[in-house]
């Protein structure tokens, strides 16, 4: 039993589509696709589920490269099975986040990226990267923010015994999970669940959520395009 409560897109910038904007079945064939720089510190679930979304043609968008920052996260790999470029970062070559988050954009400037996806980042971030990509960087978060912002949202939720949980993407801000809120997806709590039965019924959401965002992205990108042309 889960629920979708909601698909909606602020208006926070000329990119961004109206609410309900098609999201999967409209891809332009002609039209360029949306360049992502993924970012990730873990198992890559939601790497994954974006990998095969745009694998499977069902969204307009390529992944230029993959950051990661824990030489030991099952991500990369998955990254190196795909062909995808994968670069570590690792913060503990870093004395300040400043110049730990400068690497990281000056990677993704050099890979040509658009939109910055966080799946899984377990870092907090700094001015130093949101200016680079300035409402460009979108992060999924395993709650419905704002509740339960920050790490153990899971565990967050289960000990306030709420019977709704479910997972959120946002416009990544300087504050944890702070940003204006792009998708929601509700997923029941029951009351045997344990952290990682609700945490896996959560991903389920999350990947559909995270492939539906950047669809939307992607469609707004081919309507902008061809605007462009069609003027130029
Ligand atoms: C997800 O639950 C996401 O919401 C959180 O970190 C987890 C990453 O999972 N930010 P995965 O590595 O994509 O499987």
């Amino acid at each position: 039993m889960e629920y979708r409560i909601s698909c909606s897109t602020p208006d926070l910038s000329p990119a961004l589509v109206s609410p309900d904007a098609g999201c999967l079945e409209e891809i332009d064939p002609l039209g360029q696709p949306l360049k992502l720089g993924l970012m990730a510190s873990g198992t890559g679930s939601n790497f994954v589920a974006i990998a095969d979304a745009i694998a499977q043609h069902r969204l307009a968008a390529q992944i230029q490269l993959l950051i990661y920052n824990n030489p030991e996260a099952p991500v990369a790999q998955r990254a190196q099975e795909r062909h995808i470029p994968a670069y570590l970062i690792n913060h503990r070559d870093f004395a300040a986040r400043e110049t730990f988050d400068q690497q990281i954009a000056d990677r993704l400037r050099a890979a040509d990226v658009e939109w910055v996806v966080m799946v899984g980042w377990m870092r907090r971030v700094t001015s130093v990267l949101i200016e680079a990509f300035p409402d460009h960087i979108i992060n999924i978060h395993p709650s419905l923010l704002p509740s339960f912002p920050g790490i153990r949202a899971v565990e967050q939720a289960l000990a306030h015994q709420v019977k709704i949980s479910g997972c959120t993407v946002h416009i990544v801000r300087l504050e944890v999970d702070s940003g204006p809120i792009l998708m929601q997806a509700a997923v029941p709590v029951f009351s045997n669940d344990t952290p990682s039965l609700l945490h896996q019924r959560i991903q389920t959401q999350e990947h559909q959520i995270i492939v539906q965002t950047i669809a939307q992205l992607a469609q707004a990108k081919q309507t902008s395009d061809r605007q462009h042309n069609a003027l130029g």
